[in-house]
């Protein structure tokens, strides 16, 4: 039996700050407005906040461009706003995690100012600056967002990483005394009754920078940075330190933004594992190519889809924890990836919700999901806000698409996908902003779908609340996870047992009807996205995109 842990029985609700709620009118949400929602949040059913981040930012990436780790910035609110949000989210028994962006800072961080100021200086040691060769960059690393890892200062011949934007340099956890001021701002914020930390981009720590030019991989000449980024050997020392120096000190949640491979999963959240989860991009990420350029969509199955949820589910019955997730800030909406479009509606998102709710693990419940929001049509590459999706939509057009085949791909997998504005009611702007003008677009779709009377939102307080019930909570949270695997192809199927006592949850992923044999004794049905389920003869007849979960070992309550 797993051991228990506060944290393995929380349900997470990720808040995107921009897009949440406006409480002053500017059109971009802010501190006080999540203040003003946490009713809702406590009426969801979930324990836990992961706050995008709020740091002082020039928001090249939307606030993961650090400027200042100590103070938020002015666009949220005030420092004392923060301090109001945790102790508010405290009274309701909420606990709050902030986002911990520490492989890089903004160009706009003192430290980085300094540095470049006075090379001579202990700053320059806090960034991964190299000689070029000749004013040539010193290899042609592509950086996640496009063009070269690196750039040059000025006229001369120094150059600084960055594997994310220009404006995002990447920090040199070689020094030591950066990874002392990194640990100073965690326990900072950890003194402050903060519960824990998302923690972006961590597997990145680790630098192995070579000189040279790699065989390029693309039409720019360059060639994919993860080989000499990710996980590289000794990063084990630096993940190990952190956690002896803050987390361990405080019953700290961390949930890592971190790809490990199985080899390495006991190291990272095994029994002294350096996080409590990790997030597995598998399958939120199945129709991006291994590339990583979502410009040209995988081809997956529903088959697929099920061998990598059961992967790094059955991974979990023997090592550490996991954090299921059908959204968040980086990804577009669920039910646009994972549904075609005519079949989307509101069976087929809340069998989405049904099949991750129940996963072993701690669910990570991204804003608007739970009202089944969805992409949204812009009608210009001008209308978005991220750079990532001009990086994409640049990469389409050189790779020979027209300006609207290269809109198209951005409407299916852009960020801003998902971090329109929250949609509460069918008010100006959905009850986001009181503005004429929000940051970003407000998806005309609001009228429909919103936060009242929404059938979507009412499925998941009733899945959380049976993941919370004292009748069902040590299975759903506790319990082992067992496959099936004698399904159809797109039925995806599974148990979770503990001590003789079964749920099993069935999702029908198809427009057809179809009919499952159940293992002896099912035959109680506790939840369905339909009205009468129906069990007849051992067998479930499941009908289209229809979720069922069914119990059996349970003594009545
Ligand atoms: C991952 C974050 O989730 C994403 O939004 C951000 O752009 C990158 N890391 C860089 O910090």
């Amino acid at each position: 039996m797993d051991k228990t842990a506060w944290w393995k029985e929380a349900v997470v609700y990720e808040i995107y700050p921009k897009s949440f709620q406006d409480s002053n009118g500017d059109g971009i949400g802010d501190l006080r407005g999540i203040i003003d929602r946490l009713a809702y949040v406590k009426a969801l059913g979930a324990d836990v906040i992961w706050l995008c981040p709020v740091y002082k930012s020039p928001m090249c990436d939307n606030g993961y461009d650090i400027a200042d780790y100590y103070h938020v910035d002015p666009m949220f609110g005030s420092d004392e706003d923060m301090d109001e949000l945790i102790a508010e989210a405290g009274r309701l028994g909420i606990k709050i995690l902030m986002d911990l962006v520490v492989n890089h800072t903004s160009d706009e961080h003192e430290w980085f100012q300094k540095a470049l100021e006075d090379p001579c200086s202990k700053y320059a040691d806090y960034y991964v600056f190299r000689d070029g060769r000749d004013g040539e960059p010193p290899n042609n690393w592509r950086s996640y967002f496009g063009g070269s890892a690196w750039e040059r200062i000025g006229d001369s011949n120094r150059f600084y990483l960055h594997i994310f934007d220009k404006k995002q340099p990447d920090l040199n956890w070689e020094c030591e005394e950066l990874r002392k001021e990194i640990y100073k701002i965690i326990n900072y914020w950890l003194d402050k009754g903060l519960a824990g930390f998302r923690i972006d981009a961590i597997s990145n720590i680790k630098k192995n920078i070579r000189y040279g030019t790699f065989p390029p991989d693309g039409e720019d000449g360059l060639c994919y940075i993860g080989d000499w980024v990710l996980n590289q050997p000794g990063i084990e020392n630096f993940l190990q330190e952190m956690n002896e120096r803050t987390f361990m000190l405080h019953d700290s949640m961390t949930v890592a933004e971190a790809n490990v491979p199985d080899e390495l999963l006991d190291k990272f959240i095994g029994e002294n594992g350096f996080f409590s989860m990790v997030f597995d991009f598998s399958y939120t990420d199945i129709d991006v190519p291994e590339s990583g350029e979502w410009y040209q969509p995988t081809n997956w199955t529903v088959k697929e889809m099920r061998e990598k949820i059961f992967h790094s589910q059955m991974a979990v019955n023997s090592i550490g924890w996991a954090a299921p997730y059908l959204e968040n800030h980086d990804q577009p909406r669920s039910i646009n990836k994972y549904i075609p479009r005519q079949y989307i509606n509101d069976y087929s998102k809340t069998m989405l919700g049904g099949l991750f709710m129940m996963l072993k693990g701690t669910p990570f419940i991204y804003q608007g999901e739970e009202l089944g929001m969805e992409n949204i049509r812009m009608d210009s590459i001008r209308d978005y806000d991220d750079i990532a999706t001009f990086n994409q939509y640049s990469r389409a057009v050189m790779a020979g698409m027209t300006e609207e085949e290269a809109l198209n791909v951005v409407y299916l997998r852009s960020r801003d996908n998902s971090r329109t504005p929250m949609q509460w009611d069918t008010s100006k702007n959905a009850g986001f902003s009181d503005s004429d003008h929000t940051w970003l677009k407000v998806n005309p779709n609001y009228l429909s779908i919103n936060a009242e009377h929404n059938a979507v939102l009412e499925f998941y307080k009733k899945i959380i609340a049976l993941r919370k019930s004292t009748q069902y909570a040590d299975v759903v949270v506790y319990g082992r996870f067992v496959p099936i695997e004698n399904t159809v192809d797109n039925v995806i199927a599974y148990e979770r047992i503990q001590d003789e006592r079964y749920l099993m949850v069935i999702c029908n992923f198809q427009p057809e009807e179809c009919e499952m044999l159940l293992h002896s004794g099912y035959s109680k049905i506790l939840l369905s996205n339909y009205e009468n389920g129906r069990i007849e003869d051992g067998k479930i007849h499941l009908r289209p995109f229809e979720c069922a979960i069914i119990a059996k070992g349970f003594t009545p309550s």
